[in-house]
């Protein structure tokens, strides 16, 4: 039994393989968070101190028990108002304009199974088809005065060590309240000194790795873009001041949500830090009325004490297993060809056809129609909101244009971007209501195009007849679902103003839900100009996203390195694309990018009939070389052997199920004259195996691999790349 409540200490006690999670309900009703952490047996309570501090509060209830204060003791979700001066879980502004909120515990259910959450995506379990292998723990609280009333929702992955946390926010009074401020999890550690690992970035520089140590003040991370972002990621870990990739203890935490967003971790005046993963307060006053909720979005905790490989690989698990859904989230991807790279808006039916006919050649899977084929849509100025065909483009109807791609031996793709409306466009000049905007000021632009209001029903139902009235044109196999902007003017004609950030969300999530109900076999990649809604949210849809639109290999290897603490190699787009490359201009040869690009969701995003017949051939040879692995890199442990924004190498490595198999991949970074010799470390091999280097033949203990290494060639020229496959002989 994963959940425990002991009736008598009113403790409840969560266990996954490795973790224990403690909470207690306290003599005034308290919910106190206990502990978090490495598996240990028994109660916690005895962690619970009590002195008289000043300036920290007492409860009403304490009476004259001065050593009593929420300032001080660790809980579970704790709300603005009741004498606890740190940052809040939740902030509620009642009828009467105070800000307070006395929750207290009120009941408690264990069931089998996992929790859903109404429109919102979260963790899963229906690839077991058994949902009995989790449970759930509910856990209300209430505020007598105000009806306020919150579910605390925890979901149990026991193998998985995985923990989820949501909270369910009902108006149980007579009057209306607005919620300010909603987490949907806290964590109190009353002792420890932490480093804050977080992803920061920019368009098409995604998930950089900062690490940086939690400091007295709060460190405060987030978005107020209307999606995710491409400059933080909403996943986070808190780690040990000596904690590496192999050892030492952390704490991650992933917001399984792509909207606006917030992480607070704050070191308080007693050294103890709270962390705090939720919606981001910033435009956001949510209004409750009598018998409404608002259901926060889910986050996923883990923690491991074997340092952060560990921790990604349990993410990885988890988000392959019980995130990404639909038919591809356990199949083989189609390796396609984009056109973007390969001829932008420059392109007709002929060139789309000639793409296919080379892609088959070549051994691809997919030739993928980028933005330019609708309305009135040459350059990135116009045509958004028009998702009708442009036939005279294509020389063709988009039907007859599927067909012969498929004559010509691949499947078709197809780009679109519902989410937004060109001022140029039918669209908009029919309906310039739909956007969204600020009645009497001008808009904000981004890429000259305005967001359109998904908040409201009918703009989602007129956009999704168009996209299905393109999509019921051909055998269509693949979606590019793109975003192409940051949310600004926020306001909605139809809605509260302090709505919007999060019913949008919602809007996007039920767009994708029909989309993915109604095409259940066509897979769908996410993209919000490459990595600007990189989430797990959206992995529930998307099950791959295109990863950044930075296609340079030496910049992918840190993108992807950043991109891999949470996310596994199977959500993230990358593909082959042009040298000089068009972002930075950097020219690596078609080895390293192939060796860089195909370990993700692999593609191609050239103009294949630019390659020289040489490197046809280095071409049809890599797609060889993926589909050989393909099962590796999707299923496969991956692990990070260095860091390429401190090493003078970037080296990564996937290892199969059983450790029988496992490929390592590195790549060059620094070229100097006599130049010292790298070793690679490796990792997740079985230390009393015998393996065997496929190109060699050479044997080595998987011990001397992972503690000695090996030593990569020393070669002449810029970013060398080397893919080396072991495998297992001896010693299962
Ligand atoms: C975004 C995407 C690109 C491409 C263009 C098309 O930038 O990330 O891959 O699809 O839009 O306009």
């Amino acid at each position: 039994m994963a959940v425990v409540y002991q009736e008598k200490k009113r403790i409840f006690t969560i266990y996954t393989k490795n973790t224990t999670y403690q909470m207690k309900v306290d003599s005034y009703g308290f919910l106190l968070h206990l502990y978090y952490g490495a598996g240990v047996p028994g109660d916690m309570d005895y962690l619970l101190t009590y002195y008289d501090r000043g300036f920290s509060g007492n409860p009403h209830d304490a009476g004259g028990d001065r050593t009593y204060s929420l300032d001080v003791l660790p809980q579970e979700y704790p709300a603005m108002g009741m004498g606890d001066y740190r940052s809040s879980a939740l902030v509620v502004r009642n009828a009467d304009g105070s800000e307070c909120c006395d929750l207290r515990y009120a009941g408690y259910e264990i069931r089998k199974g996992k929790y859903g959450l109404p429109g919102l995506p979260a963790v899963h379990v229906q690839k077991e088809g058994n949902t009995d292998s989790a449970e759930t723990l509910e856990i209300i609280l209430e505020d007598s005065v105000s009806g306020v009333q919150v579910r605390l929702l925890y979901g149990v992955l026991e193998d998985e060590d995985i923990i989820t946390r949501s909270a369910v926010i009902t108006n149980g009074g007579a009057v209306g309240i607005t919620v300010e401020k909603a987490a949907s999890a806290c964590l109190d550690f009353i002792s420890g000194d932490f480093d804050l690992v977080s992803f920061y970035g920019r368009h098409a520089m995604e998930r950089n790795f900062q690490r940086t140590a939690v400091t007295h003040g709060n460190t405060v991370i987030g978005s107020r873009r209307g999606t995710s972002s491409h400059q933080y990621n909403p996943a986070v870990i808190l780690a040990g001041k000596d904690t590496t990739e192999d050892s030492g203890s952390c704490y991650g935490m992933m917001f399984v949500y792509s909207g606006n967003f917030m992480y607070e971790a704050e070191r308080d005046q007693f050294g103890q830090t709270r962390a705090l993963m939720g919606l981001q307060e910033d435009l956001f006053h949510y209004p409750l009325g009598k018998g409404e909720s608002l259901v926060v979005p889910e986050t996923v905790l883990c923690y491991s004490k074997q340092g952060f490989a560990d921790l990604s690989v349990k993410y990885h698990r988890c988000i392959r297993n019980h995130i990404c859904r639909g038919a591809y989230a356990f199949r083989p991807r189609p390796v396609l060809v984009n056109s973007w790279e390969a001829a932008y808006f420059d392109f007709n039916g002929e060139t789309i056809v000639r793409l296919a006919e080379e892609a088959a050649e070549l051994g691809m899977d997919m030739v993928v129609m980028d933005d330019g084929w609708f309305g009135k849509r040459d350059d990135d100025n116009s045509g958004l909101g028009d998702w009708q065909v442009n036939e005279r483009k294509l020389g063709c109807t988009l039907g007859e244009l599927i067909q012969k791609v498929n004559r010509a031996g691949v499947e078709f793709g197809i780009w679109i971007e519902p989410e937004m409306v060109s001022v140029d466009s039918g669209l908009y000049r029919e309906h310039p209501d739909w956007a969204i905007r600020i009645p009497g000021r001008n808009p904000v632009r981004g890429r000259n195009q305005l967001v359109l209001d998904f908040t409201r029903k009918e703009v989602r139902d007129h956009v999704f007849r168009q996209i299905c009235g393109v999509l019921d044109q051909g055998k269509i196999a693949y979606v590019k679902w793109d975003m192409n902007r940051s949310l600004a003017d926020i306001y909605s004609a139809e809605s509260a103003q302090g709505k919007i950030t999060y019913d949008y969300m919602l809007g996007v999530y039920d767009f994708l839900e029909k989309l993915t109900a109604a095409y259940p076999e066509v897979l769908i990649e996410g993209c919000s100009g490459g990595g600007g809604r990189f989430d797990a949210g959206m992995m529930y849809y998307t099950p791959q996203i295109w990863c950044s639109d930075n296609t340079d290999a030496v910049d992918r290897l840190r993108i992807q390195y950043g991109t891999s603490f949470f996310y596994p190699m199977s959500t993230v787009g990358a593909h082959v694309s042009a040298v000089p490359n068009h972002q930075t201009g950097r020219s690596t040869s078609l080895h390293t990018r192939g060796t860089v690009a195909m370990t993700g969701a692999f593609g191609y995003e050239l103009s294949l009939g630019k390659l020289t017949a040489e490197e046809k051939e280095e071409v049809k040879e890599q797609i060889k070389q993926y589909k050989k692995y393909e099962e590796l890199f999707r299923c496969g442990d991956y692990y990070r052997l260095s860091s390429p924004f401190t090493d003078a190498y970037a080296a990564w490595m996937f290892v199969s199920d059983c450790k029988e198999q496992a490929l390592v991949n590195a790549v060059m970074l620094e070229t100097h004259g006599n130049r010292p010799i790298s070793y690679v470390k490796l990792k997740g091999l079985l230390p009393g195996g015998i393996y065997v280097e496929a190109g060699s033949g050479n044997r080595y203990s998987g011990a001397a691999l992972m503690e000695a290494g090996i030593p990569l060639p020393v070669e002449m020229g810029e970013y060398p790349a080397y893919q080396m496959e072991f495998n297992l002989l001896s010693g299962r």
